[in-house]
């Protein structure tokens, strides 16, 4: 390790998917393997990285304000290296390094095993003697923006934070080349990591007191590894002892087999919730995302999933104002969200992305923004009264929920149920980590408030 006069601090702020948070536990665990101290602020700290998603242009804009805000708290310590990493990085490139050089390194996706040395690197005195005015001044900045096909992180440690819950990678990038979005350019083509490797990860986190696991991967169900398919890999995950919740995100429906399905039905510890992104009800519009399914066989993969696991809580994520999406067309989805009726749904108007295919559809075919805003908003209405419907005909359940946090309500703390749903329930913030029975006793419409019945079980028993 390098000899520094005192110990280093860096602060690690994520926007974006459940990957990038996982990213930015990596980040973090890279450092702190380097000899780094991991701090909670950005005034606290010399090396200060945020980590981007770029998959709206919303997401971006709100990261470039955050950016020129920390620009502004390094003008008054020139020594702080401020780092922008991510899919953002990615896409933009060097063009971030412009302006006042107030950014210093951009790094994508498959750069962190590098971190430390490009941290070295920027934080080292200029070459040469150097005598003009402010020698603390860097002349120098950094771009590493290569993907890298081999790059799955294999033997390199996250730092999470203590819990009963964990997210672990299993693969990284997209081989899926759906025309609306950016992933597979700014990730790469899917790399998936060793099932050894993977399941030993899981072992030694029960052993830290993780009971509860989500394995993570753009189109995580299509995971490969030697003699493991994604099938294969979750039943181990669920059969490691001490594992008592399993979740995986996010599939891609045509991945979503008959073998999959039946693991999920048969293991106790997989949680009895899928997300399925269906994206729009509409066969042309599906044909012109490249979704490679129709609304017919996305319906099948949910009667497959839903004759094995009858209660399961199904969720999904819907553009709308996509290239050529007519009112029909629309319709047509809005059609799809009350047949299928998902507990939960992601709503996006289309944002367009430099360099996606969807950006070549004829020009004519774009959406009006004040339709597609319209839209979003009727859907979002949908989404809400389908899932109020469906919340309000659970209440009176009893539910296991592992308390998570506590609640913005004083006394109260939350807990999720192995179907996804958050309860608010009074209870202490010793609690948290616990597995706990409630009875849901109402429903906000989105979360339900409730009542614990009788006592905790210990996290390792099931
Ligand atoms: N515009 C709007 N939404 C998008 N998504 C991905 N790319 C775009 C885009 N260009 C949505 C998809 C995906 C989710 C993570 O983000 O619904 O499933």
């Amino acid at each position: 390790m390098k000899q520094q006069d005192r110990t280093r601090r860096a602060y690690v702020e994520t926007y974006g998917c459940q990957m990038n948070v996982s990213d930015g536990e990596l980040m973090e665990g890279i450092l702190a393997e380097r000899g780094y101290e991991i701090v909670g602020a950005p005034e606290e700290a010399d090396v200060v990285l945020v980590n981007t998603c770029a998959i709206r242009e919303h997401a971006e804009q709100r990261v470039l304000g955050r950016v020129s805000q920390l620009g502004a708290l390094k003008k008054a310590r020139p020594e702080m290296v401020l780092g922008v990493t991510g899919c953002m990085a990615q896409r933009m490139g060097e063009s971030l390094l412009e302006g006042q050089g107030k950014v210093d390194l951009v790094m994508g996706p498959d750069g962190y095993r590098g971190l430390p040395q490009a941290l070295d690197a920027l934080q080292a005195p200029p070459a040469g003697t150097f005598t003009g005015a402010n020698p603390t001044r860097r002349s120098r900045q950094l771009a590493v923006l290569d993907l890298n096909l081999g790059e799955n992180y294999q033997g390199l440690e996250q730092r999470r934070a203590e819990g009963a819950s964990a997210w672990i990678p299993i693969q990284r990038g997209c081989d899926h080349r759906c025309t609306f979005c950016i992933v597979p350019y700014v990730r790469g083509p899917e790399k998936n990591r060793s099932a050894e490797e993977i399941l030993g990860e899981v072992r030694g986190l029960v052993e830290r007191g993780v009971s509860d696991v989500t394995l993570l991967g753009q189109t995580v169900n299509s995971y490969q590894w030697e003699g493991w398919a994604f099938p294969r890999l979750l039943r181990d995950v669920a059969r490691v002892d001490g594992i008592r919740r399993v979740w995986f995100t996010s599939p891609h429906p045509n991945d979503v087999t008959p073998e999959l399905v039946e693991v999920m039905a048969s293991e106790p510890a997989v949680c009895e919730q899928l997300h399925l992104p269906a994206q729009s009800g509409n066969n042309p519009t599906l044909k012109r995302m490249l979704r490679r399914y129709t609304v017919e066989s996305f319906l099948e993969k949910v009667d497959l999933v839903r004759s094995a696991v009858p209660d399961i809580a199904l969720s999904t994520d819907i553009i709308v104002g996509f290239p050529g999406e007519s009112d029909e067309a629309y319709q047509d989805t809005l059609h799809l969200m009350r047949t299928v009726r998902f507990d939960d749904a992601f709503t996006y108007k289309y944002s367009q992305r430099e360099g996606t295919p969807a950006t070549r559809l004829p020009a004519e075919q774009f959406v009006d923004p004040d339709v597609a805003q319209r839209r979003l908003e009727e859907l979002i209405d949908l989404r809400l009264e389908v899932q109020a419907e469906i919340n309000q005909s659970e209440v009176g359940r009893v539910e296991e929920v592992l308390v998570e946090k506590i609640a913005r309500q004083e006394g109260q703390i939350l807990g999720r149920t192995r179907r996804n749903k958050v309860v608010a329930f009074p209870g202490e913030p010793d609690l948290i980590g616990q597995y706990l029975h409630v009875t849901l006793d109402r429903t906000t419409g989105t979360t339900f408030v409730g009542t614990q019945v009788g006592q905790p079980s210990l996290a390792h028993v099931r």
